[in-house]
């Protein structure tokens, strides 16, 4: 009776210091990213619900200096590669919503269009729910979708893959398709 006692106090406290050591960690992000890794403005990338192995590539590049952005890049400096692991196994639990935006309609139309037309859903999955590399599109944040489709394109985010897929797209074009996206 008492050991089980025992054994339960201490499991607790086990699990109350996980607790905070992890609050600790995502608590650096939330700020910008929010609590549960929805965001509450834009320029910031909902993280929730976001593929894993994604998460985990990008907070590398931010770190390796391969990707870069005057706001991201000093947070992940300090990372270890187990903070990382479990910073993106957190916030690709959570679930990505899409807060109060509201998609132009005709905007959104168009952007469907293009996006069918260019088939992004071979990578980007049904429904653009991402998979393993490829990163989930559906509720992201249409400014920040429409900024990644700019850099892409103008060379300052760089993609062997996403490079030569925006190469060609209009300001318009990309605009229709981050209020497509973001309505999803
Ligand atoms: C001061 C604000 C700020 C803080 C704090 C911050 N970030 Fe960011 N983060 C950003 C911005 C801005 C971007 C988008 C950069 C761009 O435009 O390329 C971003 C992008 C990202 C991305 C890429 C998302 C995608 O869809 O490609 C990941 C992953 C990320 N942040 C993780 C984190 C983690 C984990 C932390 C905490 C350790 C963190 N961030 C802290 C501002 C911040
Ligand atoms: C051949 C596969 C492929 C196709 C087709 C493709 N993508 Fe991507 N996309 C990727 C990969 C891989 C990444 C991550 C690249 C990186 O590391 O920066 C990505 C990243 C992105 C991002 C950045 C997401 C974020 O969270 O920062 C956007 C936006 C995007 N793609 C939009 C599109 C759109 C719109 C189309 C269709 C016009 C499209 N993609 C077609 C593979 C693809």
């Amino acid at each position: 009776m008492h050991h089980k006692r025992l054994a339960g106090a201490v499991a607790l406290a086990l699990f109350l210091g996980m607790g905070s050591a992890w609050a600790a960690k995502s608590d650096s992000c939330a700020h910008c990213h929010g609590t549960d890794g929805n965001s509450s403005s834009g320029q910031y990338p909902n993280l929730a619900g976001q593929s894993k192995d994604y998460l985990i590539a990008q907070i590398k590049a931010f770190k390796e200096g391969k990707r870069v952005n005057n706001m991201m890049s000093p947070s992940v400096r300090v990372l270890s590669d187990q903070d990382i692991n479990d910073l993106a196994d957190y916030f690709s639990s959570q679930t990505m919503n899409r807060g109060s935006f509201k998609p132009d309609p005709a905007l959104a139309a168009e952007g469907k269009k293009l996006a069918e037309a260019a088939q992004c859903v071979a990578c980007h999955q049904a429904g653009f729910k991402g998979l393993g590399e490829f990163p989930r599109l559906a509720r992201q944040k249409t400014p920040y979708l429409i900024k990644q489709l700019k850099d892409y394109r103008d060379a300052a985010r760089v993609s062997e893959v996403m490079g030569p897929t925006a190469k060609d797209l209009t300001d318009a074009q990309i605009e229709a398709l981050g209020h497509y996206l973001g309505g999803l």
